[in-house]
């Protein structure tokens, strides 16, 4: 059945950079019109993964399949074919300085469709106002503050109404109440535009409420994707570890049992 394809697949995934081994045998599937969000600590190849996910990066041994199709098999134009149905967030962002906010979001519209310009500012406008952003047309990036920025950012990434978008830690450098308002511009516009998304994110538990799935990255391999749920009952002791060091201890009855949150500070 097509519709329970996954999206994406790695299987069995192998990449070192030089002697380093980051990824060992990696195995995950993204499936159509869910979020998946990929924890783990930081320099466990998060970003590494996503990028063989762009065709940025091949693996030395194994396979990423995007819609069924082998990524390393691909020529140079399927693979730009493949990347229009593909929106990307990076942590920096990356609008450029010289251009202004219009012209930003407009880019991706201007370079790979043949829009007509009338229809480019229909477009353009309508995602920079599911952003929320107002009368920023004819600014500049450093006129607007960093949050805004990320916001014509999520525009950009959303403006080819792509179906699978990948965030790379959508909201470093930002404050709580700046993250909050990502993450519920991210939720709304899902809503609005049911895509497939891939997200790198530390902003564990806070995440979960949008996750499908979460993903950990721990020990060169994704221990397992499962349910926000699943996840922080799982007894996977890579799981564990990361939930009691991110969420601190959580519950459960063999734990109360033995006195443990008696003893806990909190
Ligand atoms: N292009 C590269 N060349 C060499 N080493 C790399 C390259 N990209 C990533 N690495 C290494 O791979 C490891 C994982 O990196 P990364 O995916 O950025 O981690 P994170 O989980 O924080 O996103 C790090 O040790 C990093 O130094
Ligand atoms: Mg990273």
């Amino acid at each position: 059945m097509v519709d329970t394809d996954p999206v994406i697949e790695l299987v069995e995934v192998e990449k070192s950079f030089g002697t380093q081994k980051v990824l060992d045998k990696v195995n995950l599937q993204i499936k159509k019109g869910t979020t998946t969000v990929i924890v783990g600590p930081s320099g466990q190849g998060k970003s590494v993964i996503i990028k063989h996910m762009l065709g940025l990066m091949h693996p030395d041994e194994g396979e990423v399949r995007v819609f069924g199709q082998n990524l390393t098999q691909l020529k140079k134009k399927e693979l730009r074919e493949i990347r229009t149905a593909f929106g990307v967030l990076f942590q920096n962002v990356a609008l450029f300085d010289s251009m202004t906010i219009f012209d930003n979001v407009a880019l991706p519209l201007r370079e790979r469709t043949k829009k007509s310009e009338s229809e480019v500012k229909k477009a353009v406008e309508e995602k920079l106002e599911m952003m929320d952003l107002h009368n920023v047309n004819h600014k500049y990036p450093a006129q607007i503050s960093g949050g805004m920025q990320k916001r014509v950012g999520l525009a950009r990434a959303l403006v080819l109404n792509p179906k699978v978008i990948f965030f790379d830690e959508p909201t470093t450098g930002l404050d709580v109440n700046k993250s909050n308002e990502i993450y519920r511009l991210f939720y709304k516009t899902q809503k609005q535009l049911n895509y497939t998304a891939v997200i790198v994110s530390h902003d564990v538990p806070k995440i979960f409420k949008l996750s499908d799935y979460v993903a950990l990255l721990a020990n060169k391999q994704i221990q397992n994707c499962i349910t926000p749920e699943e996840f922080q009952l799982s007894d996977n002791p890579h799981i564990r570890s990361f939930v009691e060091t991110t969420m601190g201890p959580i519950y459960s009855s063999e734990l109360e049992e033995t006195g443990f949150y008696e003893e806990t500070e909190y």
